[in-house]
């Protein structure tokens, strides 16, 4: 029914079809009719409606198109395979499934919505119809499982640089991989292991960007404190462009990483960090630590001195920045 509705509103472009019409040609009632619309609205089709003229479609959600993408991508391995999804749970689960079925370092999963997104210390993602970046990497570095918190510092610089190239916002980055824009989150990053004693067998990077969100398109709790590339340049942001920015600054990173270590990714990182050198509030599923962030350290680590002088690090966290001054 619902993609009966939305062939017949192409086939009618710029034209008003009536309720009575639609309820007529679709076997239904005007309820039923009324219903369906407003689900389009939701997934992103715009229709303008008038009581004497019934409805007319003035825009159509936007697509991910995979062979644009393609097109544009200058990759070895990142993103030479995707798997793209209309609707899905969650695509972290899609691509741990993937892998087990052998999939290749470098497969991508994106969907279009997601009605199980995860986030991190087992929070929902909000994942609405077509407007975001909702996607999953399939990862198999050569590292022990301990070295698996540099990865997540170093998929947040990628994404940061490739947010400031592709959508010319720029973000900076708050412990460990949350990107933010004027104190409000951007863009997220959930990065899942699997592992077997001290080997790392594949990581699924997951990946959440806020990218063409409009204020309405988020629930009333996160509206102080989520944005999205659209709200903060107010201009729609190419998401294939953005999608295969990261691929590439990913892939860039990443040899370096395997080729010199984390070194120099950890000072790129510091360079777009917005959380060190200030006090901080670290919630973790241990507790919470109140001190000065002052410092990552070679794992990736927070180092948080305390009140008393003393030094404790955090391998996993939340961190709340307070103002400088407080
Ligand atoms: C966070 O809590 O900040 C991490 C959010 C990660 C969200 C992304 S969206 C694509 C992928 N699929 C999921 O279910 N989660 C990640």
């Amino acid at each position: 029914m619902h993609e009966k509705i939305v062939e017949l509103f192409l086939q009618n472009p710029d034209k008003y079809v009536s309720g009575e019409k639609l309820s007529e040609l679709l076997n239904c009632s005007r309820t039923a009719v009324w219903k369906h619309i407003r689900r389009l609205r939701g997934e992103g089709y715009e229709f303008e409606s008038s009581p004497r003229l019934g409805y007319r479609l003035i825009r159509k959600p936007e697509r991910i198109d995979t062979s644009k993408l393609l097109d544009g991508l200058r990759t070895n391995v990142m993103g030479r395979s995707v798997h793209l999804f209309e609707r899905i749970d969650s695509t972290q689960t899609a691509a741990h499934e993937l892998v087990r079925q052998g999939a290749a370092e470098g497969t991508l999963v994106i969907a279009e919505e997601q009605f199980a997104g995860r986030g991190r210390m087992g929070r929902k993602w909000h994942s609405p119809p077509g407007k975001g970046i909702w996607m999953s990497l399939v990862l198999k570095p050569r590292i022990p499982l301990h070295f698996s918190p540099q990865l997540t510092l170093l998929l947040a610089v990628a994404l940061c640089r490739s947010i400031g190239m592709a959508a010319n916002v720029q973000a900076g980055i708050k412990w460990p991989n949350d990107l933010l824009v004027g104190g409000k989150k951007v863009s997220g990053i959930l990065l899942e292991s699997n592992a077997e004693d001290e080997r790392l067998k594949y990581a699924i990077a997951g990946i959440g960007v806020s990218a063409n969100l409009a204020p309405d398109d988020y629930p009333e709790e996160l509206r102080d404190k989520a944005t999205s590339l659209f709200i903060e340049s107010g201009k729609i942001v190419d998401r294939e462009k953005l999608i295969c920015c990261f691929l590439e600054q990913f892939e860039h990173l990443y040899d370096l990483y395997h080729d010199q270590g984390f070194a120099p990714i950890r000072l790129m990182w510091e360079a777009l960090n917005v959380s060190l050198h200030r006090p901080v509030r670290v919630h973790s599923s241990k507790g919470t630590v109140e001190g000065f962030a002052e410092s990552i350290d070679d794992l990736g680590a927070l180092i948080i001195r305390l009140a008393d002088g003393q030094k404790v690090k955090m391998y996993s966290g939340d961190v709340e920045i307070y103002p400088a001054n407080i």
